[in-house]
């Protein structure tokens, strides 16, 4: 173990040598055109990557996951759909800055709502990252009580009817348990809200942001938001701890009720820790945080500053931030039950 250990000190200190002591030209030689999926590091890089124009996925296989979506028959109750739950509500960046989240149920569940738009830009789901895989989730919300409290089989039973053209023409068989999950991971995944004016700015259109919310956005990269909310989702790629900068009395503070990671670790390090929310549609998206208990995005933000960075902003430096966060609302037509965009 120790041979192996000083092995890899000396092969790291060679590459640190190598790297350091290589002329620029070769090293940019070595990169080849495309930079051969090397990322060179570099101060001038955006932490934050545009979302793409389109997602390519197979129509017949969306088309059965998004009538799938709003069958009620997954609940034993036949009364309870995926969308009953998750709205897919249309968004569009000139859009006044409100909640648009408007499923039925929202406010039943123990956790916050989040809008599904982008979800698979983010590496986990769910706010303590329990699934890494959207199959896996989608497979285990049939059982899991608070939503579907349904058993498979019986499912498969309830479905079968009504679906089976449809399966058959997508997949080529009949309708199964990996059929319907596949269809509605497929849909969601087809679930992309793109073009918002940020993602403008960011393929190359300075005049796609107003001066204030290039400002804004400036801001949001000094003091640090993007060292968590970045990537193409501004979020969605790791864990962190609420409240980094202010210890709360767990005994007094409901906001540390909910053990987030904890739940799925079991580690002591990952209580109240949850997934770096994406920051896609923010401003159509209230309420906030895991336990939806910021009403506003001025609340949240505070918030952050004050307990994730250590800072007081000043009314006028908040006040940028929410300009460049309305930035982020990308554009979808809205799916409605029936099938129809609305
Ligand atoms: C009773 C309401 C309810 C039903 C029914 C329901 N969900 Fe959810 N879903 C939720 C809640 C609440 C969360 C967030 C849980 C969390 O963050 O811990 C969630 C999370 C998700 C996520 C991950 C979101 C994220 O931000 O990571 C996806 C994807 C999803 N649901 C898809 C589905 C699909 C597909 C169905 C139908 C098979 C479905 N849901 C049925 C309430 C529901
Ligand atoms: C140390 C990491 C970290 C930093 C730095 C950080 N955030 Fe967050 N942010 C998080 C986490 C984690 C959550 C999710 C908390 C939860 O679910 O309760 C979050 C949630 C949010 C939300 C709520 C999103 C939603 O839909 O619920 C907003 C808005 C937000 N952050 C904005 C900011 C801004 C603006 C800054 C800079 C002032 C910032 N964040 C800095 C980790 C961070």
């Amino acid at each position: 173990m120790m041979q192996k250990a000083l092995l890899a000190r000396v092969l790291a200190l060679k590459l640190l040598l190598a790297v350091l002591f290589t002329p620029a030209v070769q090293a940019s030689d070595a990169l080849g055109p495309a930079g051969a999926g090397i990322i060179p590091f570099s101060l001038d890089v955006e932490p934050i990557t545009p979302l793409p124009l389109q997602v390519p996925v197979d129509a017949a296989k969306r088309a059965l996951g998004q009538a799938l979506f709003f069958d009620q028959r997954f609940s034993a109750s036949a009364d309870r759909s995926c969308g009953d739950c998750h709205a897919l509500p249309a968004i569009s960046p000139d859009q006044l800055p409100a909640s648009v989240l408007t499923g039925e149920r929202r406010g039943q569940y123990s956790r916050d709502m989040t809008l599904l738009y982008n979800v698979a830009s983010s590496f986990w789901y769910n706010r303590d990252g329990r699934y890494a895989k959207l199959e896996r989730l989608i497979e285990d919300s049939i059982s899991d009580v608070d939503k579907f409290n349904s058993r498979w089989p019986d499912v498969i039973v309830r479905l079968a009817r009504g679906y089976q053209v449809q399966a058959n023409k997508a997949y080529g068989t009949d309708l199964t348990q990996a059929v319907i999950v596949d269809a509605l991971a497929t849909f969601v995944r087809s679930l992309n809200a793109p073009n918002a004016a940020f993602d403008r700015y960011l393929r190359g259109d300075p005049d796609a942001l107003s001066p204030r919310q290039r400002e804004g956005y400036a801001l949001f990269k000094r003091i640090g938001c993007s060292s968590c909310h970045n990537g193409r989702a501004m979020g969605g790629g790791f864990f962190s701890q609420f409240y980094i900068y202010r210890h709360l009395d767990a005994g007094l503070n409901p906001r540390l009720k909910d053990f987030g990671r904890y739940y799925v670790t079991g580690e002591g390090s990952d209580r109240n820790s949850f997934r770096v929310s994406s920051l896609r549609n923010v401003a159509v998206t209230a309420p906030y945080f895991h336990d939806g208990s910021a009403e506003t995005l001025v609340e949240a933000i505070t918030l952050m500053a004050n307990y994730q960075l250590g800072l007081l902003l000043t009314p006028s430096e908040t006040a940028l931030l929410v300009e460049f966060l309305g930035s982020l609302t990308g554009n979808h037509p809205g799916i409605q039950p029936n099938g129809v965009t609305q």
